[in-house]
């Protein structure tokens, strides 16, 4: 073999859209049997399996690391079975037979996490993307759709709860302390939707009263210990079960609603059915462990894979090129959600942040696709912020352009045509088309061309025909295989302003063209351009506008996300001319800062997202070459100037919004929201005397938010109660994973200069693991956003996060692939940096026995 045919061998095979063919073999139902234990379970499957059409092929049933221990084809053992690949191949004469066969896993040892695993001392599973082929042979993809009937066994003290999707039907004793339960799910569902948990478990218990009068049963299982730290989850699951029916009238299915929280999970959490599957960090909550952003976010997650129930469960997706059919409608779903619990405004600007944090840079990287894919090697490497947070932006366009009643009609539409089925993206917008009566034959390039347009803006003025133009012109930037691409309907929301503060002009222009000229009459004084107001189309908008314009935006608009992009646009001018040297104006952004601060009609909570700097990464983003060093110390410097300057400002501030008793309600959040934005540039001084203010916060608090922000106050500078408050934190919570993460973290976007340094230490505590996700994500994961460090000249944290990788792809390599795209963006780095972060990527892929998972990010990112 020469190296060629080596290379070529070790290259996983690219699944391609178009190679699409529905399935040969369906399977309307299976019974599956388990005998559980950690160490050793057995599986019985049962699978009722008939031709799909009029051809020959064997039946190819999906395995992963599995052994068959016997086959049976209607009721007879069989030996001319034969394994392919991994999958289990039978040729079979009739057009139906039952299957059965036998396995046996080893939960224990499973450290990747998918398919049926141990954590803590629970048994779980998580399936999707393509985990159940390690828990049974089976056609493992999303057409498939079976009836499911499940029944567990377990030793009954080890085991006491014993829960699968669907009904409870029946329960047992059996010999030697096992007790058994058996489950029936009677919607046909995927594969990656099945789900058991057995365990020590312990339930927090509601119930729900649906729009047509049936009572659900919820039940959130947690270890005993956890059950006070239960409420939120429930509260929120209350709310969300009644804003569905409330605003896109969907009703839940079953009886029974359950929730599991485990802590070794990849992701998030998974919406199995009527058995959701959670990430403990997404239930978990009380005062003194979690902030405000984690309540937030479990409200959030908690939302969203209910929210599956519909939009994922009844209607699912027919191969996975559709995953953003059911993740970008429902993370739209569930950001409309949180919006109507508390300030929508907030929620857009936090959601607009995620997307350009997390989506834009991949959009601009080596890793872009379209939000529907056309290949992919690991399909566990497209759950990307593409996928969800811009398809859930594609989603809120049609929602713009429709308006809510027209949209509602469209899902409605949707829902109506494909319950039951397994649907694809298309489907989606031609139940759009004909329910809300709208043509989207160009929009639907939002789903074929991957990157981010750039949209530029150029406004005009004429005193004499008191006449005002709008260029405007769009472009989507070539991404790989992607080199030339077409304009695509960029819903834009435009306000003209006139100098006294007046509104005089206002539309949705739907933009389709490359260029486009727009004439405003009746301007004797040039107006203001306010332009993709409410952040209407996910693309990056240049403007001509002066930091006067901007200034005057942030404080007259009337669109609150305009004004707080207004100000963030002024700062980015601000700190681009500091960073190329081009002679500026600072006292505008101090201006304007203090101009909102003193702003009394505002929410605090909106005048605190308006104050923060962008993100170092931010500012790279807008920058031809990445200099972290240089935005580093512009950054550090327009902080300092504006904590100097606004010194009274931010003590005012501080004190006025003093800790009261704690309470999670918009207007308390606020206030913490505040009080920690001013005590952070408090700090930026680095006297003394705020080291101690943040200490004694630290001290004093009596919740998470406010201890936590103190603690990262002192974890940034040089303050003498650094050490103390750390040591302090680690103390207090040592028994607490989740906080203990925090702990990881605050440390890992420390922006201190040894920080890599202290990443360095901290691998080698005795809490660090690699088995642990949300472990790995705390501090690896924080340390490769952290610019300043990541990005040290020397190369160290690039050397650091490669090794990582390498360490944890053994034993995760879903998780592990997830941390290659930072180095992936090497082409934005200057010379020296390239070099080092390719070279970090090299020596990833020279790890022999490398994962497919690893292999795709790292070898497309050198790309
Ligand atoms: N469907 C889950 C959700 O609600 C996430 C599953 C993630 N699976 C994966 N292989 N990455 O978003
Ligand atoms: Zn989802």
């Amino acid at each position: 073999m020469d190296v060629q045919t080596t290379l070529a061998a070790a290259t996983p095979p690219t699944i391609r859209r178009e190679d699409y063919r529905p399935p040969d073999w369906l399977v309307p139902d299976i019974a599956l049997d388990f005998d559980l234990a950690a160490e050793r379970t057995r599986v019985r499957a049962k699978l009722d399996v008939v031709r799909n059409g009029d051809h020959a092929r064997a039946l190819v049933l999906d395995g992963d690391e599995l052994t068959p221990l016997s086959v049976h084809v209607d009721g007879q053992a069989i030996n001319d079975w034969r394994i392919e690949d991994g999958n289990l191949v039978i040729d079979l004469p009739a057009d139906a037979h039952v299957i059965e066969t036998e396995i046996e896993l080893h939960p224990a040892a499973n450290t990747k996490l998918m398919g049926l695993y141990a954590s803590g001392g629970l048994l779980c599973t998580q399936c999707e993307a393509e985990g159940f082929r390690r828990i049974t042979f089976f056609p493992d993809r999303p057409d498939v759709l079976s009836r499911y009937t499940v029944k567990l066994a377990a030793d009954r003290n080890a085991y006491p709860v014993l829960l699968a999707n669907g009904d409870n039907v029946a329960n047992g004793d059996g010999l030697d302390g096992r007790h058994w339960a058996e489950w029936n799910d009677p919607f046909p569902k995927p594969s990656y939707l099945f789900a058991l948990v057995a365990g020590d478990l312990q339930a927090n218990r509601d119930s729900f009263t649906t729009m047509s009068g049936r009572k659900i049963d919820l039940g959130i299982w947690v270890r005993a210990a956890d059950l006070p730290k239960t409420h939120h989850a429930m509260a929120a699951l209350k709310t969300a079960m009644k804003w569905d029916e409330d605003v896109y009238g969907r009703e839940y299915d079953l009886d029974i609603f359950n929730i599991v929280a485990v802590d070794d999970f990849n992701f998030g959490a998974m919406e199995n059915k009527g058995l959701n599957i959670f990430n403990s960090r997404y239930i978990l909550a009380d005062p003194d462990t979690a902030t405000d952003a984690d309540y937030d976010a479990i409200a959030a997650v908690v939302a969203h894979e209910y929210f599956h129930n519909w939009s994922g469960d009844r209607v699912t997706c027919r191969d996975w090129f559709q995953l953003s059919l059911k993740e970008g409608f429902t993370v739209f779903r569930d950001q409309q959600f949180s919006a109507d619990q508390g300030s929508a405004a907030v929620k857009r600007i936090e959601d607009v942040r995620t997307l350009r944090a997390a989506q834009f840079p991949e959009d601009a990287g080596p890793l872009a696709h379209p939000i529907r894919p056309e290949s992919y090697m690991e399909i566990g490497n497209f759950y990307t912020a593409t996928i969800y947070n811009k398809g859930a932006e594609v989603i809120r366009m049609m929602h713009t352009l429709l308006g809510a009643e027209r949209f509602r009609a469209g899902a409605d539409l949707y829902f109506d045509r494909h319950d039951g089925e397994a649907a694809t993206c298309e489907d989606f917008v031609a139940a759009m088309e004909a329910g809300g009566g709208i043509d989207l034959s160009r929009f639907r390039l939002w789903y074929a061309q991957a990157g981010t347009p750039k949209v530029t803006a150029r406004l005009a003025h004429d005193p004499i025909s008191k006449a005002a133009t709008l260029r405007l012109t769009q472009e989507a930037p070539p991404t790989p295989g992607q080199p030339v691409k077409q304009p695509m309907p960029l819903p834009l929301s435009l306000a003209l302003f006139a100098q006294d503060g007046e509104k005089r002009h206002e539309q949705l222009f739907v933009f389709e063209d490359a260029e486009a000229d727009l004439s405003f009459d009746g301007f004797a004084d040039a107006p203001v351009l306010s332009i993709n107001r409410n952040f209407s189309a996910p693309v990056i908008v240049e403007t001509d506008r002066t930091p006067a314009d901007l200034a005057f935006l942030s404080a007259h608009d009337d669109d609150p996300f305009a004004r707080y992009e207004a100000m963030q646009q002024l700062m980015l001018d601000t700190l681009k001319a500091t960073i190329e040297g081009r002679t500026h104006d600072d006292d505008a952004v101090v201006a304007a800062v203090r101009a909102t601060l003193e702003d009394p009609a505002l929410d605090p909570a909106f005048v605190a997202e308006a104050m923060l700097l962008p993100s170092e990464q931010f500012i790279g983003d807008a920058m031809a070459v990445v200099d972290p060093d240089a935005i580093a110390t512009a950054r550090d410097a327009l902080r300092l100037k504006l904590a100097t300057e606004l010194d009274g400002l931010w003590r005012d501030r501080y004190q006025r919004h003093a800790a009261a008793q704690f309470e999670y309600s918009p207007a308390a959040k606020g206030a913490r929201r505040m009080r920690n934005l001013a005590l952070g540039y408090l700090a930026a001084s680095g006297s003394p005397e705020v080291g101690a203010q943040a200490f004694a916060q630290f001290e004093a608090a009596d919740n998470m938010t406010d201890r936590i922000a103190a603690l990262g106050t002192l974890a940034n500078g040089m303050f003498v109660e650094r050490a103390e408050a750390l040591a302090a934190f680690h103390a207090r919570y040592c028994d607490n994973p989740l906080v203990i993460d925090k702990w990881f973290t605050t440390q890992a976007l420390s922006l201190r200069a040894d920080a890599a340094e202290q990443v360095v230490a901290l691998l080698n505590h005795p809490d660090f693991a690699l088995t642990n996700p949300n472990r790995f994500r705390s501090l690896v994961g924080a340390f490769s956003v952290n610019q300043r460090a990541f990005h040290r000249v020397d190369g160290a944290g690039y050397e650091l996060l490669a090794q990582q990788i390498a360490a944890l792809d053994p034993i995760n390599p879903q998780t592990a692939a997830k941390m290659v795209p930072a180095l992936g963006r090497w082409r934005r780095f200057d010379e020296s940096r390239q070099v080092k972060m390719r070279a970090a990527l090299e020596q990833i892929l020279a790890t022999p026995g490398l994962s497919k998972d690893v292999f795709e990010q790292a070898s497309k990112s050198l790309g």
